[in-house]
């Protein structure tokens, strides 16, 4: 692939650049050679360039001054210095400034050619690693987080509040309901984003396991030599380790885990070294951990440690504004990525989607969008499309009731879902009392005792 590579070779010998141009694409690059750097640098304004070799000894622009702009406007492009042998001195010092490496005129077409393809390959991994983070911006950034309720905003608020510093911050909220995609956009928005976002889900291992995976080991190997292998932490290492399910971590590792936040540096299991680290930890969790804490099952000081920041996920049954504007997205995305066909739901479906409690939150509405897109054969999605949980009234109330404990009293809570049903009511009314009353089936004027009842006011 290097043959494609473009090269800007400067050098005033006119000569000497024709000389150079001709190896170069004998050797397969696309080469534009220009004998004045400042109209070199100009041409780096309009075009994609892959390495660039320039002279050391110009009249007008010294090499170093071109290695100076090339590194404060591209700097990812490698920079190739070329020198006569008497200052190989002041090429070594040009490494210092960021020149990738310098070759000492005359040089053998062979070291050249060798060096460029070098340069080019580090180009080329550079142009590669920028595609992908790029598309993980795409993939994850803020602007993916959906939702114009309260809740979603305050989400994006803080997110931008807490990625500037380094603070723990701890993502709590029930399945689904976006705890990764929040702790990637809090990555992507901090100044760590161009350092690895390490996860690790803390369920799926051993203790002894976990720690290792955690930590890294320090072992003796067959050759009497130290063996180290990395763990997360130090994967991780000037980015963000984002812990996963972080209630499942045993006493152990969650000991281990508190050291490592107050000393930021830690031991490899097994190992002696001390281990500097710089890691930014995020956690979630779909558990209470002040219930785990008064259990004794997870440490006070722990806890302490990582909620600096907490960040709350409202469950979408209580941000159901948000369900149309989600599954329009979802549609979108779903269309879009797999090549489907574009379909709506019927006011009527959208009516059951909005209605229904959403148990998985976001990622079931997800399966469901995507799930209506691939079955469904007309263009509209009618209510008889939709899966039977969430079309059947029947499991509908038996969903909602399963969520309560089983030890209540009765009268009291009867109250509190009638108020509930009766301020749902009316946010889905637009306010509308009429239009409430209607959906719930009662007399305007039943309804207005009841809010006067439960001292129900606008909102
Ligand atoms: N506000 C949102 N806007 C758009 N997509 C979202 C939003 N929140 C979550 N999603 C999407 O929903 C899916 C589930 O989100 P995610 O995996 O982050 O949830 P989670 O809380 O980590 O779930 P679990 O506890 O099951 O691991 C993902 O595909 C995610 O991109
Ligand atoms: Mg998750």
């Amino acid at each position: 692939m290097s043959e494609t590579s473009h090269i800007l070779v400067i050098d005033d010998e006119r000569n000497y650049l024709l000389v150079l141009q001709t190896l170069l694409e004998d050797a397969g690059y696309t080469v534009t050679a220009i004998n004045d750097p400042e109209t070199a640098l100009a041409f780096l304004e309009e075009s994609e360039v892959d390495v660039v070799i320039t002279d050391m000894k110009m009249p007008k622009v010294s090499g170093r001054e071109v290695l100076e702009r090339v590194k404060k406007n591209w700097p990812h492009i490698p920079v190739l210095i070329m020198t006569a042998f008497g200052s190989i001195e002041n090429a070594v010092d040009l490494m210092k400034y960021g020149a990738y490496d310098y070759i000492t005129k005359p040089f053998s077409n062979d070291d050249l050619l060798l060096t460029l393809h070098n340069a080019t390959e580090l180009a080329r991994a550079h142009r590669h690693y920028r595609l992908l983070q790029a598309a993980m911006e795409e993939r994850y950034g803020v602007h993916q987080i959906i939702g114009r309720s309260r809740g979603v905003r305050d989400i994006t608020t803080m997110i931008e509040r807490a990625a500037p510093s380094r603070s723990t911050v701890l993502i709590t909220g029930e399945s689904g309901t976006g705890k990764e995609l929040v702790a990637r956009a809090l990555h992507l928005a901090s100044p760590r984003r161009e350092a690895p976002f390490v996860t690790m889900n803390c369920t799926n291992l051993t203790a002894a396991s976990m720690a290792e995976e955690l930590f890294g080991h320090e072992g003796q190997a067959a050759n009497g030599a130290i063996a180290i292998r990395r763990g997360r932490v130090e994967q991780a290492e000037g980015g963000t380790l984002f812990l996963d399910e972080v209630a499942a971590l045993s006493p152990e590792l969650q000991i281990r885990l508190l050291h490592l936040l107050q000393d930021r540096h830690f031991e490899r299991i097994g190992g002696t070294e001390i281990v500097q680290a710089d890691v930014r930890i995020v956690t979630a969790t779909t558990r209470n951990l002040s219930a785990l804490i008064s259990e004794g099952l997870f440490r006070d000081d722990l806890y302490y440690r990582l909620n600096v920041v907490e960040i709350p996920l409202p469950p979408l049954r209580e941000r159901r504004e948000d369900i149309a504007l989600l599954a329009a997205h979802f549609i979108n995305k779903l269309v879009h990525e797999n090549n489907l066909t574009l379909k709506t739901f019927s006011p009527d479906a959208m009516n059951f989607m909005t209605g229904y409690e959403w148990p998985g939150n976001i990622r079931q509405l997800q399966n469901v969008v995507e799930r209506c897109l691939v079955l469904v054969p007309t263009e509209i999605i009618n209510v008889d499309d939709l899966p039977p949980e969430i079309r059947d009234e029947e499991s509908q109330f038996k969903s909602a009731v399963d969520l309560l404990p089983v030890q209540l009293d009765l009268a009291d809570t009867l109250e509190k879902i009638e108020a509930a049903l009766i301020r749902r009511a009316l946010v889905r009314a637009d306010l509308v009392q009429v239009k409430a009353a209607e959906f719930l089936g009662i007399s305007k004027s039943l309804l207005q005792y009841k809010l006067k009842k439960y001292s129900i006011t606008g909102h």
